[in-house]
């Protein structure tokens, strides 16, 4: 099939280089987009948005119409899974999600073993409409947390600097936590499925917290759940596009991608790109990595930094991205300044 009648995110998932590499950007359904502001205010809360399918499929729609990009990713949150495991979980504005903190084995011990997918179902309601409404040639993007960062945010109740109490639950509690993860692998993998029956064409699993393990802790909490879940989700869709983002993992991204089989990788800015090229992208496609800072500065240090990721990474297997998720403040400007200097 000639590359032009497929979409040019998952070939480069698969197989060949592309000249002008496809683009999204973390986070792209979002604050910084007055549409979204609009929609998000009549939602009622951040949770309601999630799980109205129309809104929701509405909000994943508007950076694809506004920018063209080459894949949407479905709006939802990592956190939809305790929701659905019955944790009560809630988003505070100008604070971040609220969760009843599971921080010891008496409270593991109640925890649900099979999540309630119905609760979930407007998720996949909503990929179906957005399956619909998409030009074939752009991707849909499912995705969910990794394991050990879902249970950062169960085990703490909330987002923390560094997850200590996660960590200190890791040291102390080692069963207990690993109960903790288990039920999320588990529940991942058929969440996932269920995103590709409703119309998902790759997945992304996100760990935003990998960065923070010692390297014995991240192949037991991060790289071993992760590989479980892959292996899950491949026993029945064997050939399921896979991205890993175990953010921070630096030198130890080599092991990650050996061990979970994952088609891709997504880096964060801080990443070398000589080892990144050498000991990743010659195994692998990268997606990546621009700061989100540099974004939302804009002018020559934004062409700078777009210029300095396209000669670092556009000469592989490459999916042009941002390093983490956009913040609100970035100007809509200086997305299509990006944009416009990616695609030439
Ligand atoms: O990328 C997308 O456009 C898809 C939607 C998406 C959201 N969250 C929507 C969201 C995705 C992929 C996520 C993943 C997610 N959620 C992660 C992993 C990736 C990352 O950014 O690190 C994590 C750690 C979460 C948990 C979470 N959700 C936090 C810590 C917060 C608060 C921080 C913030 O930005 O407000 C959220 C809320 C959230 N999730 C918002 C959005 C658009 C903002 C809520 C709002 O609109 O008020």
């Amino acid at each position: 099939m000639p590359q032009s009648a497929t979409k040019p995110f998952i070939d480069v998932l698969s197989g060949p280089r592309q000249v002008v590499p496809p683009v999204w950007m973390m986070r792209q359904a979002g604050r910084y987009l007055p549409e979204y502001r609009e929609v998000r205010a009549k939602a009622g809360g951040f949770l309601d948005l999630c799980f109205n399918p129309e809104l929701a499929a509405e909000v994943t729609l508007q950076p694809i119409r506004r920018f063209g990009f080459d894949a949407a990713i479905i709006f939802s949150d990592i956190l939809v899974i305790p929701y659905a495991l019955g944790r009560s979980v809630r988003f505070e504005v100008g604070e971040g999600p609220r969760l009843e903190p599971l921080d010891d084995p008496a409270k593991v011990a109640t925890l649900a073993k099979h999540a309630d997918f119905g609760k979930l179902a407007p998720v996949f309601e909503a990929l179906k409409i957005v399956r619909s409404a998409l030009d074939p040639k752009i991707a849909l993007i499912g995705f969910c947390g990794a394991p050990w960062t879902v249970a950062t945010y169960m085990v703490a109740g909330q987002g923390t600097p560094d997850q200590a109490p996660a960590r200190m639950m890791a040291y102390r509690h080692p069963e207990a936590f690993a109960e903790i993860i288990d039920v999320l692998v588990e529940n991942s993998i058929e969440y996932l499925l269920a995103q590709l029956a409703a119309g998902a064409n790759a997945l992304q699993i996100f760990d935003t917290w990998a960065g923070v393990l010692p390297p014995s802790e991240f192949a037991r909490w991060s790289v071993e759940p992760t590989r479980r879940i892959v292996e899950g989700v491949r026993a029945k869709v064997p050939d399921a596009k896979i991205i890993g983002f175990p953010r921070g993992a630096g030198a130890q991204l080599p092991g990650f991608i050996e061990a979970t089989g994952v088609n891709a990788v997504s880096i964060d800015w801080t990443a070398e790109p000589a080892f990144i090229r050498e000991r990743v992208q010659s195994k692998v496609a990268v997606q990546g990595n621009l700061d989100p800072l540099v974004l939302i500065t804009g002018g020559a240090a934004l062409d700078r930094a777009v210029d300095d990721t396209l000669a670092n990474f556009a000469q592989g297997r490459f999916i042009f991205n941002l390093g983490h998720g956009i913040q609100p403040e970035t100007p809509i400007a200086h997305v299509e300044q990006m944009l416009k200097r990616v695609r030439g």
